[in-house]
């Protein structure tokens, strides 16, 4: 393992913007038809913001270059870029609410090397200190076996409208974090 995690910055955004795309395209292929991609990519697969400004977003970087990204949340939204439409920034309280896991994406030269898996017990460990006790995520087919890996349970199959009618299906799973070590 030659490389290393680390929270992202602002200057991160311009190469987070070249590396999500790339990996849609590529590890999503096998789910996805290109139509459903491309409409997805922008509104569903795109950068939020207000993770790298909370610090709850993680990259990946080998030499430089960024190789996987990926985060949690302490706001409600479950998924999507800040170009999505039905975006919602009100803050989750750790009390009742499950903190949400965001956008993880991962370079198509470096899957199934363990970075999807760094980051998520990254997150995980973060949300624990910021005292939630579970996490929920709207997962996609390709994001699914990572998760379920994690011992995260499906709530929910259903189909994520996209803007031109296409619709994607996605996957609402959830884990109690409560027998997790921080
Ligand atoms: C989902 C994604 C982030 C996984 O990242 P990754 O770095 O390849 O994941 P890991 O190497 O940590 O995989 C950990 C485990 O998850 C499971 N897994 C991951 N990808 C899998 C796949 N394509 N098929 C089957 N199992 C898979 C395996 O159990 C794997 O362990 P193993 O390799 O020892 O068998 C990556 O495939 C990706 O970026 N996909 C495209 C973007 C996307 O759809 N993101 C998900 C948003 S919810």
């Amino acid at each position: 393992m030659n490389w290393t995690l680390r929270l992202a910055t602002e200057s991160d955004i311009p190469a987070l913007e070249e590396l999500i795309p790339l990996s849609v395209r590529a590890l999503q292929a096998p789910h996805y038809s290109p139509a459903q991609m491309e409409a997805a990519l922008g509104p569903v697969f795109g950068i939020d913001r207000q993770l790298i400004a909370d610090g709850t977003y993680f990259v990946v970087e080998q030499q430089g270059q960024l190789i996987g990204c990926g985060g949690w949340s302490k706001r409600k939204s479950l998924f999507g870029s800040d170009a999505s439409h039905d975006h919602d920034d009100s803050q989750l309280d750790p009390k009742h609410d499950s903190a949400r896991i965001r956008a993880f994406f991962v370079h198509p030269l470096w899957a199934r090397r363990g970075i999807g898996s760094t980051i998520l017990v990254a997150c995980e460990t973060a949300i624990l200190s910021a005292s939630f006790q579970s996490a929920e995520l709207v997962a996609t087919l390709a994001g699914e076996p990572l998760y379920a890996s994690f011992n995260y349970i499906v709530v929910e199959r259903y189909e994520i409208q996209l803007p031109n009618g296409l619709s994607l299906p996605g996957v609402r799973m959830t884990k109690s974090l409560k027998d997790v070590k921080s």
